[in-house]
């Protein structure tokens, strides 16, 4: 094979790292993979993966070292089982998912031992592996992140390094998993009760959308108050907006729903009014977050 990129390492050939591996092959990228089930080598090898016989092998095979593991302690006991010298001269790139911490230790884990290494977060489920509009985060040594860079954009169109801050490639995954869900259980509790009142999610969807759309702009400005500490609410503030809120809660309540994501909202407006913050932006909220409120179990029976 006659590729303009240095061969790649891939260990873990899951979903994910059978995907990653696939994106490497379709670049002609000269790949060795191995898995601790051999039988999930098979059908790469079918596609001009060459299939290590052993751990030792694979390493030893590239120059950069794709780690798509199930966690972080599976990625440190395979790394461990190897002959400390045999990762000396080479790049790991940690795909595995973990916490910001877990990622910053398995960094620190690698930095003991002289691995040169790096973490990442994918943001994409494998379908989108190795298209224009995938998205891996990366963090930690940025020398690293330059030498691997020219094979790690084949993965995903977008690759960016955050920073040297092992942990930030997944806190930015955890805080980007919230955005997520928290948009998904809103829409839910929305639908559950637009259905409820005989009308289906679909005739509702456009106008969900249209919220949806709307998130861009008001991120946006939640992100300059947050950043500026300035909450400024001329034109909407917290005590109108608390209406709003008892409003959501009593038409789910009607509806016999779980309104706990609406009473936790409305909980958290309610104690910035009650701290005298009602003129304020909603942006506000982030002091009572900050505060630790709403962690010590389930909305207090005084804001039902
Ligand atoms: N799939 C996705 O859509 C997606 C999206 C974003 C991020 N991720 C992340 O990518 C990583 C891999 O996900 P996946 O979907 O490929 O998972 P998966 O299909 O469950 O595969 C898990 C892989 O980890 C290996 N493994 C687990 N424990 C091991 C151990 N102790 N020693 C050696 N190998 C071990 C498995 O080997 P065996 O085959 O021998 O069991 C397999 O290769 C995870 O951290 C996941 O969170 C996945």
């Amino acid at each position: 094979m006659n590729s303009t990129f240095a061969p790649v390492t891939v260990l873990g050939l899951g979903s994910m790292g059978a995907a990653l591996t696939r994106a490497l092959l379709r670049h002609d990228v000269p790949t060795t993979v191995w898995n601790r089930s051999p039988e999930r080598a098979r059908p790469l090898a079918a596609e001009g993966a060459a299939v290590a016989p052993t751990l030792a092998a694979a390493v030893e095979a590239s120059d950069l070292v794709v780690v798509c593991l199930r966690d972080h302690a599976a990625t440190r006991e395979v790394l461990a089982s190897l002959d400390a010298a045999a990762l000396h001269g080479r790049i790991v790139v940690n795909l595995s998912s973990s916490s910001p911490d877990e990622g910053r230790r398995t960094a620190a884990w690698a930095a003991e031992r002289g691995i040169t290494y790096l973490n990442g977060a994918i943001m994409v489920p494998t379908p989108l592996i190795g298209s224009a509009e995938a998205v891996i985060l990366y963090s930690g040594d940025d020398i690293v992140f330059e030498k691997a860079q020219d094979r790690l954009v084949l993965l995903a169109g977008v690759a960016d390094h955050l920073g040297e801050d092992p942990g930030r490639a997944a806190l930015f995954d955890v805080a980007m998993l919230e955005v997520f869900f928290a948009s998904m259980t809103s829409f839910l509790h929305a639908a559950a009760m637009v259905t409820a009142n005989g009308t289906s999610a679909a005739t509702f969807l456009p106008y969900a959308r249209q919220m949806a759309e709307l998130g861009g702009t008001v991120f946006e400005e939640l992100a300059a108050n947050v950043d500026g500490d300035e909450h400024d609410g001329t034109e909407d503030n917290l005590a109108m907006e608390l209406s709003a809120l008892d409003h959501i809660v009593h038409t789910s309540d009607e509806a016999g729903l779980d309104g706990t994501l609406a009473r936790h909202m409305r909980h958290l407006a309610r104690q910035a009014v009650d701290a005298g913050l009602g003129a304020d932006a909603y942006s506000r909220v982030i002091d009572m977050l900050r505060a630790g409120e709403g962690h010590h179990g389930p909305v207090s029976s005084a804001t039902r």
